[in-house]
């Protein structure tokens, strides 16, 4: 199985998305709702966490990890890698490398948690992808919040979206990467605020093409995750009201979700 891992419903956007690309892979989800939020978190904190999920991940069964969470991924990554033999991959590298390919002017926009943002981990990428970039960051606390609420469509949440972006439009920025996975379910409010000739990249797709390429190359890795018999499980450490209907926008169903301990 695919075990993939975010702090709420966030990573389901990556989920929903591997389930696309990948048909016939099941899935073990894993979002961390009790802990939740992770982005205003320390680093030790959501490296724990992220330990925490792993190890309940492979105790699902899950055979490779998808750290479907930027603030995880920025503060996390090295130490997961370090720490299990398993393949490990997250939503930063492939946003980078797509960023890096289609800006024209260089000048890249990212949008993320406190944790992502502080950890400047997209900006270190982004500089070794395309040494001549110029990067500029804006974290949005807010976000993540308003979207565990539901309010992906209300004003205040347009208000807010347009304040955030207001640095990044005065920087002329030609790409914008959403670097946390709650915010595809914003893409909506963010697209015409940001201007509607700034590329936007969704890391949840990009994650899920990066995956797509890896079974592609790697047919042992494929004989051991290609399992269309097995149904995908979803499991959550808190199961707060919106979630359900969060959860069914996401992947235009309804998702069966398990309650569980980490
Ligand atoms: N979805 C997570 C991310 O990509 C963050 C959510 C949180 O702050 O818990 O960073």
């Amino acid at each position: 199985m695919i075990g993939i891992f975010d702090s709420g419903v966030g990573g389901m956007t990556v989920a929903r998305a591997i389930e696309q690309c990948c048909p016939g892979y099941p899935l073990v989800y894993l979002g961390d709702l009790a802990r939740m939020p992770y982005g205003p978190k320390s680093p030790a904190m959501i490296t724990e966490y992220s330990h925490r999920n792993t190890e309940f991940l492979l105790r699902q069964g899950a055979q490779l990890i998808v750290i479907a969470c930027n603030s995880a991924a920025s503060t996390a990554s090295s130490f997961l890698r370090s720490h299990y033999s398993q393949t490990i991959i997250d939503v930063i590298f492939p946003a980078v490398a797509k960023a890096a390919a289609i800006s024209t002017t260089g000048r890249i926009g990212i949008i993320g948690t406190r944790a992502t943002i502080n950890s400047g981990a997209y900006e270190q990428r982004l500089q070794m992808a395309r040494p001549d970039c110029e990067v500029h960051s804006q974290a949005c606390p807010l976000l993540v919040p308003l979207v565990e609420e539901g309010w992906l469509n209300h004003r205040e949440t347009k208000t807010i979206v347009k304040k955030y972006l207001h640095p990044l439009r005065d920087k002329q920025i030609d790409t914008l990467i959403l670097g946390c996975t709650h915010y595809p379910l914003l893409k909506r409010v963010i697209a015409p605020r940001i201007g509607r000739r700034v590329h936007i990249i969704d890391s949840s797709v990009e994650v899920a093409l990066h995956l797509k390429s890896i079974l592609k190359a790697d047919a042992e890795l494929r004989t051991q995750l290609y399992d269309p018999d097995t149904p995908s499980r979803f499991f959550v450490s808190d199961m707060p009201s919106p979630v359900h209907g969060l959860a069914g926008t996401i992947f235009g169903r309804p998702v069966l979700l398990e309650q569980t301990d980490v």
